[in-house]
């Protein structure tokens, strides 16, 4: 055996050369290796001896993308195009024995070896478009020359994994093999030399995408069938382009358009939003000086008290992880109104094919509903989920503090009330803390952990645990009215409130919001949720435009009227003259002036009031740094991941630029736009946000 470089290693046996991958962790494609697998190769073309190469990797996973260990270092060649090139011009025969994940890079060097092979729990993707950039080193010029352009525009676009028996579906990998892998491929390619089949060198075959040549139909269709998704995203067009490339451009050609389309995102704000995101995610649940080894609590059953709208999502959230649930009601007819809004739910996945009816039917056995509180005895979490109201949330803890056994945690899912204030009536404050869920629970990914004044580092620890397993991505905050999202999301309120008064219209709002990237405008969502949630028809007094609207009979989509006016059946908001007037002669009422607005005072007045909440939420130590922030509005509230979060957002824009517009709304407005001291400290200093973490 010889040792090529410190990550690769050649081993000849017989005609058959094994190129050895080993660079710990996920044998990314950084210098040693890329540097081995050319040494190898050249070795193995000089061997008179040897017909094939197969190239296999020791530990947990084939070849991973780029080696971040080498990011912002001059580059060293070889470059792995350069790499992929002699792979694919190889006059001897190349394999791909894969095991674990070949994503990016490690796919783009298997799809550069003339045949693959992948053990039946491999994972072959090009999630490059998540991080706002594309597969640069041949990925969308290969990957269609071997699976065909409608599959490969799938894969490149969305940036999702196949398993391996749909790979080899697909003809992207040759066989599914088991047992030993490096036996299996030295197997394999000596069947192929028996056989004495062709190489096939994907950059020359273009028999899965002859057909689409000159066919631009293929393209259109498919952005039109993505352009909800992605509206908004750079990475996917420039994919797509790409794709377009490898059919309409000769092979080394399409490499260049290919690096051009790249290289364009790679510069653009987009990636660099989108990429500052997936560390943020990451980092969202380290918590600054709290030690690794605090003992975690064990959980396996819980209890959630009330089933609504949000202990029916909760619920779902555990059941579908493997935990034991038990919804406590106050009568039976909610019980069974909450058990089976949850059973319909799973019927509906079932009924697309996302899942099987015995699956329906063993998560909802996870399941025991009840009307008595002592049935959460032994139970390890409670979660609270019941009316927004202080007095009925203390009246349940302080129960709560009576039935609970020891070590058990014990949450609320309060929205804005003091998390201190409900675990002061219990004799165990170190036990409760606030798991705020989003609605919808089940499907929304974030959960904000709300740490109390006396809360446990080991409950904390644990919470943080416990969400990792039902895949949410948590974020750890303190303890004020609103919490973090919550807390912001009104100051966004207020002034879009504010501006229908000065004269906006709700339909210019909306738009102004919804282009920006949100999913959709402040007044489409309130008709959605429902005007007179939480409005009551005996203590409204007019005092609101809402409470206004809610009085004219004008509840939102449900009864078709609300701030905007919808058709029998429909969920179109079409404008109103209407409410419009509602609006209008309250606005008189207040003695408010209408004028016209602009859609960028819109946009300023409702971001950078984000923005400016958003570093005094910092300052007060609520969050523990911007990026937080960031995640919770990213996978809470909707803000488009390529413009990272109001905090990198502030930072884009530029902090001075941004305090300048919200001292000229100070002094016009009053007030509520009292500039952070964070923000004037940050511009004083010539900072931004990013130099906080
Ligand atoms: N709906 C949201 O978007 C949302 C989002 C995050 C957090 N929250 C918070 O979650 C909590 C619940 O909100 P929701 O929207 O699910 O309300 P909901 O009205 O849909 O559900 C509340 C449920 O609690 C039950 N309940 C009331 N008192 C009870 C008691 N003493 N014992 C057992 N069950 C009892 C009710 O019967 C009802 O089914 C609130 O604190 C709310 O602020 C709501």
């Amino acid at each position: 055996m010889i040792q090529l470089t410190e990550a690769a290693t050649l081993d000849i046996q017989d005609e058959i050369a094994v190129i050895t991958i080993n660079n710990p962790p996920v044998n990314a494609l950084g210098y040693p290796v890329r540097k081995g697998i050319a040494d190898g190769i050249d070795q193995v073309v000089q061997n008179d001896q040897v017909k094939a190469i197969v190239i296999t990797c020791k530990g947990r996973t084939f070849m991973a993308g780029a080696d971040i260990r080498e990011f912002g270092k001059p580059p060293l060649e070889p470059m792995l195009y350069q790499v992929l090139e002699t792979l694919d011009e190889c006059p001897k025969m190349t394999l791909s024995a894969i095991h674990g994940t070949a994503f990016g890079g490690g796919l783009e060097t298997a799809l550069s070896c003339h045949f693959r092979i992948a053990v039946p729990t491999a994972q072959f993707g090009l999630p490059e478009v998540k991080l706002g950039i594309l597969p640069g080193a041949g990925g969308t010029q290969r990957l269609p020359r071997v699976i065909g352009i409608d599959k490969a525009l799938k894969m490149i676009t969305s940036g999702n994994p196949i398993g391996a028996t749909e790979a080899l579906q697909d003809g992207l990998i040759d066989e599914i093999v088991e047992g030993d892998l490096k036996e299996a491929g030295i197997q394999f390619a000596k069947k192929v030399l028996a056989e004495n089949r062709p190489l096939i060198r994907v950059s020359q075959n273009d028999e899965k995408i002859a057909a689409a040549k000159g066919n631009n139909e293929i393209f259109d269709h498919f952005r039109k069938s993505i352009a909800r998704k992605t509206r908004g995203f750079q990475a996917p067009e420039n994919c797509i382009k790409a794709v377009e490339a490898s059919i309409n451009l000769p092979f080394k050609e399409g490499l260049k358009r290919e690096r051009e389309l790249f290289t364009e995102l790679l510069k653009g704000h987009q990636s660099a939003a989108q990429r500052y995101v997936f560390f943020a995610e990451r980092q969202a649940s380290k918590i600054p000086d709290f030690p690794k080894d605090i003992p975690l609590l064990d959980i396996k059953k819980v209890g959630i008290i009330g089933g609504g709208t949000m202990g029916g999502g909760i619920a779902m959230n555990f059941v579908n992880a493997g935990y034991l649930v038990t919804i406590i009601e106050t009568k039976q007819e909610f019980l069974n109104r909450g058990l089976g809004v949850i059973k319909k739910n799973y019927e509906i996945t079932a009924s697309k094919g996302k899942m099987s009816t015995e699956d329906v039917d063993k998560r909802m056995s996870l399941i025991t509903g009840s009307l008595n509180l002592k049935d959460l005895a032994d139970v390890d979490l409670v979660i609270e989920a019941v009316f927004e109201n202080m007095d009925l949330k203390k009246e349940i803890f302080s129960k709560l503090d009576g039935i609970c056994k020891e070590g058990a945690i014990m949450a609320t899912n309060t929205s804005f009330l003091n998390v201190n204030e409900i675990a002061s009536v219990t004799n165990r404050p170190e036990y409760v803390l606030g798991l705020h869920f989003f609605s919808p629970a089940n499907v929304m990914r974030l959960l904000e952990i709300v740490r109390g004044a006396k809360t446990d580092k080991s409950v904390l620890a644990t919470s943080l645990s416990v969400a990792k397993k039902i895949k949410k991505v948590a974020v750890v905050v303190g303890v004020c009215y609103g919490f973090v999202g919550n807390r912001m999301i009104a100051q966004r309120g207020r002034e879009t409130g504010l501006l229908l008064l000065e004269g906006a219209t709700v339909d210019q709002i909306d738009r102004v919001i919804f282009n920006f990237g949100f999913p959709m405008g402040p007044f489409v969502l309130s008709d959605l949720v429902g005007l007179n949630v939480g409005w009551d028809d005996k203590s409204s007094s007019g005092s609101t435009i809402r409470e206004v609207l809610c009085e004219a009979g004008r509840f939102g989509q449900k009864n078709g009227l609300g701030y905007y006016k919808y058709e029998q059946g429909s969920r179109t908001p079409i404008p109103d003259p209407d409410s419009l007037k509602l609006i209008a002669d309250f606005s008189a009422k207040k003695g408010y002036e209408q004028r016209e607005i602009g859609d960028d005072e819109i946009i300023k007045r409702a971001i950078y009031a984000l923005i400016n909440e958003g570093a005094k939420i910092l300052e007060e130590g609520i969050a523990v740094r911007p990026s937080d922030i960031d995640i919770i509005w990213i996978n809470g509230y909707g803000w488009p991941a390529y413009l990272g979060g109001p905090m990198f957002y502030g930072d884009l824009i530029g902090l001075d630029k941004v305090l300048e517009t919200i001292k000229q709304f100070h002094a016009k407005f009053g007030d509520v736009w009292k500039p952070a001291n964070l923000l004037e400290k940050l511009v004083a200093e010539g900072k931004g946000f990013k130099d906080l973490t």
